[in-house]
């Protein structure tokens, strides 16, 4: 099978703008109370939000480790996926970058302001340590939680039960969670995404799957909105 052929959940991560346009929202939405961002692995998004004035926390499995060794992974994490990336370049569009040296910089990007911000945002607890299924948030801490690229992208080694899990523990600690893509490293949707909606609808959650306006795997243009209705 076609796939992106990589051996490992990989440390990288987008920047603010690439956010605003994955999960299809505005800084109004920021404005309106705590946000989530898990796993945000070397995303800039936080320490980007923060510099801005918002209110937002970033949460991964590998914050526990030191930045430097942080940053050695993310670096070698972007090498081996974009080495990989050549057989399968036709599975991507490029209406969002240029080409992949830009997809490249964008990443190493990102990471740079990661790592300049992480010790400092660490010890403020806006970067915390914590792994899906269990997050150490109590309920509704949140206004909005962001979940991307991990949920369904590794669903071909993430089983539907950690799926399920993880998705009902993103909408216990937020109002309203959006995850991106819905597809896998094959950007086929994800087999089981019917079956999960189902679940997560016979527990009281809304979820509905929503146009983003951006794609980079061909055919992912789509995120899944859960709200938790729940009342405080
Ligand atoms: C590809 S990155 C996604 C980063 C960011 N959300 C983005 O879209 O750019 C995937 C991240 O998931 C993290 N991860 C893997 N398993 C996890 C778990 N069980 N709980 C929390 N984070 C996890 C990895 O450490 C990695 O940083």
């Amino acid at each position: 099978m076609e796939r992106l052929n990589i051996d490992r959940i990989a440390f990288l991560g987008r920047t603010y703008a690439e956010y605003l346009k994955i999960f299809g929202f505005d800084e109004n939405a920021l404005a309106k109370g705590p946000v989530l961002d898990c796993p945000a692995g070397a995303s800039s998004f936080a320490a980007e939000a923060n510099e801005s004035g918002f209110d937002v926390t970033a949460c991964d499995i590998l914050y526990d480790q030191q930045v430097e060794e942080l940053v050695r992974k993310g670096n070698e994490d972007i090498q081996h996926v974009f080495d990989e990336f050549d057989k399968v370049s036709h599975l991507y569009t490029w209406n969002y970058y240029r080409d992949k040296v830009e997809v490249i910089r964008q990443r190493r990007a990102a990471l740079e302001r990661f790592a300049a911000r992480f010790a400092e945002g660490r010890e403020k607890e806006r970067y915390v340590s914590g792994a899906l299924p269990h997050l150490p948030f109590p309920d509704r801490s949140f206004s909005l939680v962001l979940s991307g690229h991990l949920l369904f992208l590794y669903g071909d080694r993430l089983d539907p039960e950690f799926h399920r899990k993880s998705l009902l523990e993103l909408a216990r600690v937020g109002d309203e969670v959006r995850i991106f893509p819905l597809v896998g490293l094959d950007s086929k949707t994800y087999p089981e995404l019917h079956e999960t909606i189902s679940f997560l609808r016979s527990k009281g959650i809304e979820a509905e799957m929503v146009d983003t306006g951006f794609e980079f795997q061909s055919g992912a243009t789509q995120m899944l909105r859960l709200k938790n209705n729940a009342s405080r």
